[in-house]
Order: C-alpha cells, then sequence, then structure tokens
C-alpha cells in the first residue's frame, strides 16, 4: 500500500463474508472525469429555460450512463426539494426505464402503465376507452382494436398526470428500447409519442441510452428542433487527457477494494486501458470478478498478471469498441459542403418541374 493513495474502504470489511465485501465494492462509487463533465452539461441543458424539451444522453455500452442518470435525479430532487416539501403531491422528476420488446415492437402501454405508477396511481389497469354498445352483444361486430384504444386512454391520462403532478423532468433510461421497432414505419409513431408526451405535458425529458438513439436526430426533424444532444464518450488511449483520467479512475478503484493489500495495478494502466475498451464500467467488473477470485482463493492482493483470468475475450472487447467507433463516427456533424449538396439538389429539383 502506498501512502500517497490510501484504502478507502471501511477496514471493517475485511473480517466480513467475501459476498459483503465484493457487493461493497461492486456498489462504490468515484467520481470520474467523463461523468462528471457529462452530469454538468446534461443539468444545463435540462435548466436552459427557454431551451429544448428532449436532452438526449448517448454513450456506449459501459461508459456508466445509467449511474448517470440516477445522479440526474438525485440533483433534481435536490433542487426541486422546496417545491415537494410545500405540495407532497408533486412529483417534479421522474425517472423509470424503457423496457426491452418483447419480441416485436416497443410496448408503451406498459410504459404508461409504469409510468402512472410511478406518480401513484393505482388504477392504471382499469383505464381504457368504453367499448362501443354494440360490442356488447356477443356476434354483432367485429372486435375492437382494444390495444390500440387502451394505449391511447393510457397516453392521455399519463399526459394529465404528468401535468397535474407538476412534473418538470422524465428521466427515461435505456430509451434506445423505444426505437426499437418490427417494421420501420412505426418509428414515426415512436417520435410522435415522444413529441406529444413532451409537448401535451410541458416535461424535459431526458433520453438516456446507446448510439442507436441518433436515429432521432437523423429521422425526425420535428424532435430535433426540441432537442440537444450530451455526448458521454469512453476514454479514448489516443488522447492524453482521457490516459490522465482514466488513470486517476483507475487508482480510485484500486482505493475501493477491499483487500488487506491494495493492489497496484495502476503500474500497468495501459494494459488495463486496452483490455477494458476505455469503459469504466468493462474496468469495474472485471475488477469485480478479481476481487471475488482472489479472496476466494486467500489472497491478500492480485496483480495484472492475475487479473488476465478474469479479464473479457478480445474477441468480445472488439465487437464492444466497434460499436462504439461506429455510434462515435455517426455523431460527428455533416460537414457545410454536404449541406451545400443538399441545396444545390433541392434547386436543381425545382428547375427541372
Ligand atoms: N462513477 C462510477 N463509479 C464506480 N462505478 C461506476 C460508476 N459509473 C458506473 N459504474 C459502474 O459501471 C458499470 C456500468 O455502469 P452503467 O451505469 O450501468 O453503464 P451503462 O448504463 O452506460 O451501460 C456498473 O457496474 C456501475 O456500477
Ligand atoms: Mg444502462
Amino acid at each position: 500500500m502506498t501512502n500517497a493513495h490510501p484504502q478507502r474502504f471501511p477496514v471493517q470489511l475485511l473480517g466480513s463474508t467475501t459476498e459483503n465485501r465484493v457487493q461493497y465494492f461492486r456498489d462504490c462509487l468515484i467520481e470520474h472525469a467523463n461523468q462528471q463533465e457529462c452530469l454538468a452539461r446534461a443539468m444545463s441543458a435540462i435548466y436552459s429555460a427557454c431551451g429544448p424539451r428532449i436532452v438526449q444522453v448517448v454513450g456506449p455500452t459501459g461508459a456508466g450512463k445509467s449511474t448517470l442518470s440516477r445522479k440526474i435525479y438525485q440533483a433534481l430532487l435536490e433542487q426541486y426539494r422546496d417545491l415537494i416539501n410545500m405540495d407532497p403531491g408533486a412529483v417534479p422528476v421522474a425517472i423509470l426505464d424503457a423496457i426491452a420488446p418483447n419480441g416485436s415492437s416497443f410496448n408503451w402501454k406498459d410504459f404508461y402503465i409504469r409510468l402512472l405508477e410511478k406518480h401513484g396511481d393505482i388504477l392504471t389497469n382499469r383505464k381504457m376507452l368504453v367499448p362501443r354498445q354494440h360490442d356488447l352483444f356477443e356476434g354483432l361486430s367485429a372486435p375492437l382494436p382494444l390495444e390500440r384504444t387502451t394505449t391511447e386512454a393510457l397516453r392521455r391520462t399519463s399526459e394529465k398526470c404528468l401535468k397535474y403532478r407538476k412534473t418538470k423532468v422524465l428521466i427515461i433510461d435505456e430509451a434506445h428500447h423505444v426505437l426499437m421497432v418490427n417494421d420501420p414505419k412505426r418509428l414515426e409513431f415512436q417520435f410522435e409519442a415522444l413529441k406529444s408526451l413532451t409537448i401535451e405535458s410541458n416535461v424535459v425529458i431526458v433520453l438516456v441510452g446507446t448510439y442507436k438513439l441518433l436515429a432521432i436526430r437523423d429521422q425526425s426533424g420535428q424532435l430535433v428542433r426540441r432537442s440537444e444532444i450530451v455526448h458521454f464518450p469512453r476514454y479514448n488511449l489516443r488522447q492524453k487527457e482521457d490516459c490522465q483520467n482514466f488513470l486517476n479512475a483507475l487508482i480510485e478503484l484500486e482505493r475501493q477494494l477491499p483487500l488487506p493489500v491494495m493492489p497496484n495495478l495502476h503500474a500497468k494502466v495501459r494494459y488495463f486501458f486496452l483490455k477494458s475498451g476505455g469503459s469504466i464500467g468493462i474496468l469495474k467488473d472485471w475488477l469485480s470478478r478479481c476481487l471475488e477470485h482472489a479472496i476466494l482463493r486467500g489472497m491478500r492482493t492480485f496483480d495484472a498478471k492475475f487479473a488476465e483470468e478474469f479479464a473479457l475475450s478480445n474477441k468480445s472487447l472488439i465487437t464492444i469498441l466497434d460499436e462504439a467507433i461506429e455510434g462515435e463516427i455517426a455523431l460527428e456533424d455533416a460537414s457545410l459542403d454536404e449541406v451545400k449538396a443538399v441545396n444545390q439538389r433541392a434547386i436543381l429539383t425545382t428547375c427541372q418541374r
């Protein structure tokens, strides 16, 4: 253990069970530069009074987006503390996950039900439009598209509920699931539903998800006008500042490993950088596995050689990195020449008419 970086975990943990020690490490949060910076930018986008109504936080898997969304939630709760104290019925900020569709398209009905439950609505399962009278008599007509009407009713109730509960910010994590549809034509409906939610209830929606969310920017001009994108990137080995920030994060994580002797992993920082793809999530999961096995084997510490055994396979890393790089490229803006080319095309089409 070096004096410059004393251990951070409560020392009693060393006498605790393997499970408790590993859980402590899994739960511990450190401050790391990209997350801090992204938090500041997301908060500023949310606050800008007459600004966009949709803030999209995008980044690769494992960057720490879900953790960030909970930090945003906590920061906003703090911000609205007075409002909550004055009006206990108010829900100024809400957070929920967009659940991955079960085979087909994203399930709005389920989403609205969970949103209403978050707001304390206990009658969500009873919300549906009254069937037309002839549907009440067997065999008289084709069945009503009940699913659709129920979703519509839930949508309207959700929008009203957000208004009455004075909700100002709605955070949707794993929001790329909203865009998962079995028919590409349905995407437009997904955009409409988001637009309706923000306009009708006047909330700022924070969509947190992978780069797949960029489809909104690329395909819905109407939502683009109302959105701002906040990038939460991985650490990039080619950037000097990122190397330093990754090193700091690795040291902070080392200090949280409840072992009698603090591992000196940062001596091999490049190796850890490479084998985690610059992702704090991948790094932390990896170190958790090392910790568990080190404790089970009765070791007092572990080193990079030991960690090798528990690292992700290179093939898995390549898949993750490919996806991240593809997202980073998609995020790059088009050139002004491309804008000019589109204008030129428009002029030509007009002349040919
Ligand atoms: N600031 C942080 N400090 C420590 N661990 C973190 C931090 N942010 C994220 N993690 C860990 O990294 C892993 C992935 O984080 P998560 O927020 O789920 O990422 P994402 O949503 O981008 O996939 C989780 O195990 C989480 O606990
Ligand atoms: Mg996540």
